[in-house]
């Protein structure tokens, strides 16, 4: 009725980010480094989360007030038990994407049902194609082939989209950015390398070990020649290039050489139930005390246009050494 809701940088609210599980199989070292998240990290207890009833209960009021995509996140999300309820409670939500961010090993039990239940998309971590990097960079020994076979699960089970993403750490998995490109081509799926990030105050991120887009795309280039494409939409986080031989499309997520606060229209929901207004909050609104209570719709909009309208994030813009060491939230926390 009042229009568009915006915040005081006029972005509004279009993509919500919902973190089921703070939980994960694996201990990436850029995400949840294994001496911090070892037997005696304080996980959420079971009736801290927010049940599905009431995650579907906050979405549907997003939806109300603009949003258009939702992604299933986590910690592992394939962890939670029966997401694929969820999944199917989200999906009859109109003219909402619903996409999913998995580390892929679940997927060959999973993806038809997760399909079936009505996801639209997944979007699956890899992050090197040589076994001993990966097995560096997952911190669990999962092999490369678990996440292959989840991949071509995904491709079987007929998702409109399949999305890989690679978290290049300079000198621990860049010599992989070749072969990742070239097993990719010809695959249909789009590959985004996505700039090592300092996410939460755990996995002692520094510049040195950030390689920017800008190299990812020279070296693939040289090998297999490049060009730029358009964004798909306003907003969108991967900048998009194609190979000139027509084999298919990457992306590189620059949030740290080019960052894109300016247009960012995304929010977390977390496990338990806190909006985060950015990736680098350091402080969340709670909404499961609020439905707890037993808060109506109005009341509902009411407290989610209140944390949208003051919101000014802009971390990415603003980031320096100072910045990047004060605490912040995991993001297995709050949701990639
Ligand atoms: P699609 O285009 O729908 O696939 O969504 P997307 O491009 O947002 O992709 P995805 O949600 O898979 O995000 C990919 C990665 O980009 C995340 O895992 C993060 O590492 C990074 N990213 C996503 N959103 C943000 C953001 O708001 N801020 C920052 N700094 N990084 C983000
Ligand atoms: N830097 C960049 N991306 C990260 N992710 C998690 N931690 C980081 C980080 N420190 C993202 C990756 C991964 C998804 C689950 O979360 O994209 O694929
Ligand atoms: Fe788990 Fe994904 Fe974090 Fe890796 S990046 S530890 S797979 S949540
Ligand atoms: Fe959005 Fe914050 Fe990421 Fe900037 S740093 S793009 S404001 S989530």
């Amino acid at each position: 009725a009042e229009g568009p809701l915006l915040d005081r940088r006029g972005r509004s609210v279009r993509d919500l980010r919902i973190s089921v599980t703070d939980r994960c199989n694996f201990r990436c070292i850029y995400c949840m480094p294994r001496e911090i998240f070892d037997k005696d990290y304080p996980f959420l207890p079971r009736n801290q989360l927010l049940s599905f009833e009431e995650i579907h209960t906050i979405a549907r009021r997003f939806v109300a007030l603009g949003v258009r995509k939702i992604r299933i996140t986590g910690g592992e999300p394939l962890l939670r038990k029966d997401v694929e309820r969820l999944i199917a409670m989200l999906a009859r939500l109109d003219g909402v994407e619903l996409t999913l961010t998995t580390n892929g090993v679940l997927l060959p039990k999973l993806a038809r049902t997760l399909r079936d239940a009505g996801l639209h998309r997944v979007t699956i971590s890899l992050d090197a194609l040589d076994d001993a990097t990966f097995r560096r960079m997952n911190d669990a020994d999962y092999p490369v082939e678990r996440v292959l076979e989840g991949i071509a699960a995904a491709e079987a089970a007929g998702f409109d989209a399949i999305k890989v993403n690679m978290v290049v750490k300079r000198g621990t998995n860049d010599q992989d950015i070749v072969p990742m490109a070239r097993h990719f081509r010809h695959s249909g799926h789009i590959l985004r390398f996505i700039e090592f990030m300092d996410v939460g105050s755990s996995n002692g991120w520094k510049m040195d070990e950030v390689l920017p887009s800008r190299e990812v795309i020279e070296r693939i280039n040289a090998h297999f020649p490049l060009q730029a494409i358009d964004p798909n939409y306003e907003g969108e986080v991967a900048e998009r290039w194609r190979y000139a031989d027509g084999s298919g499309e990457i992306g590189v997520i620059s949030s740290v050489t080019q960052a894109f606060c300016s247009t960012c229209t995304r929010i977390r929901l977390s496990t338990e139930g806190k909006l985060y207004t950015c990736l680098f909050a350091q402080q969340g609104h709670d909404l499961r005390g609020l439905l707890r209570q037993g808060a109506d719709d109005a009341q509902l909009d009411a407290a989610i246009a209140s944390v949208w309208q003051r919101r000014e994030d802009r971390y990415s813009e603003i980031r320096t050494a100072a910045t990047a060491s004060r605490p912040k939230i995991e993001m297995s926390y709050i949701g990639g």
